[in-house]
């Protein structure tokens, strides 16, 4: 029995490995609960994100921008979108290089688990057209994130 258990083993590891990175096994339910209470206020409850969100506002900060296929959310891969929402725009970015750039999009570190960071992504994720989400799963493959 022993050999047959450690090959059950192996093959979950790098499906959970995975699991971090792509935003396919999250509980779209809770995703979706968490979406109305802590991201509607600013991303619009049909995801349709700020009036004129393209433009900056008076201070210079862009506006909340759409999370459906209108938007831009789904050109990023998921290791950027989920530490968008963990860290916050400006710490995402400055991670990542990008100095300068004041983000109005807030961290949620402190009010979210991972797992409902995941579970949030994951549903807006689902709101995707298929075409949409492959491009997207394709991306988190390629930059490993
Ligand atoms: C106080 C308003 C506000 C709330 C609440 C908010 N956001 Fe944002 N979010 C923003 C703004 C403004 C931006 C654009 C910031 C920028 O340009 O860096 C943004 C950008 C993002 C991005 C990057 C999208 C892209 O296309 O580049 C993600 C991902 C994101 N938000 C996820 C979330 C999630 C998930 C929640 C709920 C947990 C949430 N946001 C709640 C204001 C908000």
């Amino acid at each position: 029995m022993k050999p047959l258990l450690i090959a059950c083993v192996a093959s979950v590891i790098p499906f959970a490995a995975l699991a971090d990175h792509v935003l396919g096994g999250a509980d779209i339910a809770n995703g979706e609960a968490v979406y109305a209470e802590t991201c509607a206020s600013c991303h619009g409850a049909r995801l349709e994100g700020q009036p004129d969100w393209q433009s900056p506002g008076p201070d210079g900060v862009m506006p909340a921008p759409p999370h459906d296929e209108t938007g831009h959310t789904w050109h990023h891969d998921s290791q950027l979108l989920f530490d968008y929402t963990k860290f916050g725009g400006q710490a995402a970015l400055e991670a990542r290089g990008v100095k300068g750039f004041t983000s109005g999009m807030p961290a949620f570190e402190e009010v979210l688990s991972d797992a409902e960071i995941r579970d949030v992504l994951g549903f807006i994720r689902s709101t995707w057209p298929d075409r949409v989400q492959e491009v997207q799963d394709m991306r988190s493959h390629q930059s490993g994130g």
